[in-house]
């Protein structure tokens, strides 16, 4: 096994004593094997499904479901637009050029550098206040192409 790979199944022991070895433990542990490494690779699923005892196919049910989980590696910065009406009629494609443009990326693909990764997401509740998107945890409203390229452009410094 290499050193990346008992690294992680270290962790992923240490998580299962730390949340416990059923069921209601799984997402506690996917959610940490995110948080650490950025995604759940399929080593990863396969020893989380090991030491719980389940197959691995429930455990790659649930990463599928979970927008926050990802079975593939991700950017640095994960930025989701809102593809929700409102966000859509107040000016929204015009922002998704500006992201586009600015990341040298297309949305639904990380840049080659792993800086950014451009996703697609329903309404984040700020409507009165779009085109919203999130980077990270963070929310951006009342977004312009001048104000994506600031935005942007801070990321990269
Ligand atoms: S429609 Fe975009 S935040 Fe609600």
């Amino acid at each position: 096994m290499d050193k990346n790979k008992s690294e992680l199944a270290r962790d992923i022991e240490n998580y299962v004593k730390e949340f416990g070895n059923d069921r209601s433990a799984l997402l506690p542990i996917l959610q940490a094997i995110q948080k650490k490494y950025s995604y759940i690779s399929s080593f990863a699923q396969q020893e989380v499904a090991r030491l719980l005892d389940i197959h691995p196919v429930e455990v790659f049910g649930v990463i599928s479901f979970y927008s926050f989980l990802s079975s593939e590696p991700k950017g640095k910065y994960i930025i989701r637009l809102c593809k929700t009406i409102i966000c859509d009629i107040s000016g929204k494609d015009e922002v998704e050029k500006a992201i586009i443009k600015e990341t040298n990326t297309k949305f639904g693909e990380t840049s080659q550098d792993n800086k950014f990764t451009l996703e697609y997401t329903n309404c984040l509740g700020m409507c009165d206040m779009g085109p919203a998107m999130m980077v990270n945890d963070k929310v951006y409203t009342k977004l312009t192409p001048e104000k994506v390229s600031e935005i942007i452009s801070n990321l990269n410094n």
